[in-house]
């Protein structure tokens, strides 16, 4: 049930990427088609589909919120492109093609990286038929959780020696460079349905909590699963000597944490009155992902 949901959300939003991310024939295009494959590629499109469903459970029933979801999903595919850059984490494959730097170079990943963050913005502004103060509060609320506080301050943390960093620095990581923008996604589908500020919150800390439950299992599936599975370079945190709360704690310790944030994820929603069953059942999911 859930794949077809999603199957279904990730053919919507691919026709709208597909507008929004448009060859024109002028100079520049290397950098538009660039963008393409690194957005039209196959990606999972959680942020969106939390973003929608959030919007949905706040009773914003329509299409009004599927150009705010394509700018979260631009700003994550962006961060995928600049994470995989030689500086970064140095991979090869990504959503099961060669990374962005590895089929157009270094410097136009690095554009396209930059232009799919700028762009995003300029797509969230052209939502239509939502008020425009919520439009503000939504961009507002992704510009700090993708920023230094948020999904940036956390690959800061990455990129650091966390050898001799506490368990609680390598938690704070997985929070910011994942639950930032999973949490942001809950909120701004409340936020653009014109939910209360208490139901936002609660929004947050569901996304959170998924979010570090989300790349606990990311860790785990790096050093277990297969290039082919996961579409990405399995064993990359091992290459770069990553010291993850998986290496440290163990993979059956580190499954049971996933669980224990994704029940506390689950709790959260109790907080809303609708139906909650395809939030429940996408925690499930990303719990149980092969890739
Ligand atoms: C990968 O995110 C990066 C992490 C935060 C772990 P996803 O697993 O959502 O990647 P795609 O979008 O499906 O490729
Ligand atoms: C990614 O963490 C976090 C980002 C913000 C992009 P990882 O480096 O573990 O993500 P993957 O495994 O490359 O997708
Ligand atoms: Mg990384
Ligand atoms: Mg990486
Ligand atoms: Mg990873």
């Amino acid at each position: 049930m859930i794949d077809a949901l999603l199957k279904d959300y990730q053919a919507k939003l691919d026709s709208r990427f597909d507008i929004i991310l448009s060859e024109n024939g002028q100079l520049y295009d290397e950098v538009i088609s660039a963008c393409r494959y690194s957005v039209i590629n196959g990606g999972k499109r959680i942020r969106p589909v939390l973003l929608l469903e959030f919007y949905k459970l706040c009773n914003g029933d329509d299409d009004c919120a599927y150009n705010f979801a394509c700018a979260l999903e631009m700003i994550h595919s962006y961060s995928l492109v600049h994470d995989d850059l030689p500086c970064m984490d140095n991979d090869d494959m990504r959503r099961g093609k060669p990374t962005c730097h590895k089929a157009f170079g270094e410097s136009t990943a690095l554009l396209c990286g930059d232009a799919l963050l700028t762009e995003a913005f300029l797509v969230a502004s052209k939502t239509m038929g939502i008020p425009s103060e919520r439009v503000v509060k939504a961009m507002a609320h992704l510009a700090s959780s993708a920023g230094v506080a948020g999904m940036i301050g956390g690959q800061v943390i990455d990129m650091a020696d966390n050898t001799d960093s506490d368990d609680d620095v390598l938690f704070e990581m997985y929070r910011l460079k994942t639950g930032a923008l999973l949490k942001t996604a809950c909120a701004i589908g409340c936020i653009l349905a014109g939910a209360d500020d208490k139901l936002v919150e609660v929004a947050e800390m569901f996304g959170e909590k998924l979010g570090v439950a989300f790349q606990i299992i990311d860790d785990i599936l790096d050093g277990t699963s297969d290039t082919k599975t996961l579409g990405k370079t399995a064993g990359s945190d091992e290459k770069n000597n990553k010291d993850t709360i998986v290496v440290r704690l163990g993979v059956e310790y580190c499954r049971e944490l996933a669980k224990k944030y994704t029940d506390e994820a689950y709790e959260c929603l109790e907080k809303f009155d609708g139906d909650c069953s395809v939030l429940k059942n996408l925690a499930t999911y990303l719990l149980e992902r092969n890739y």
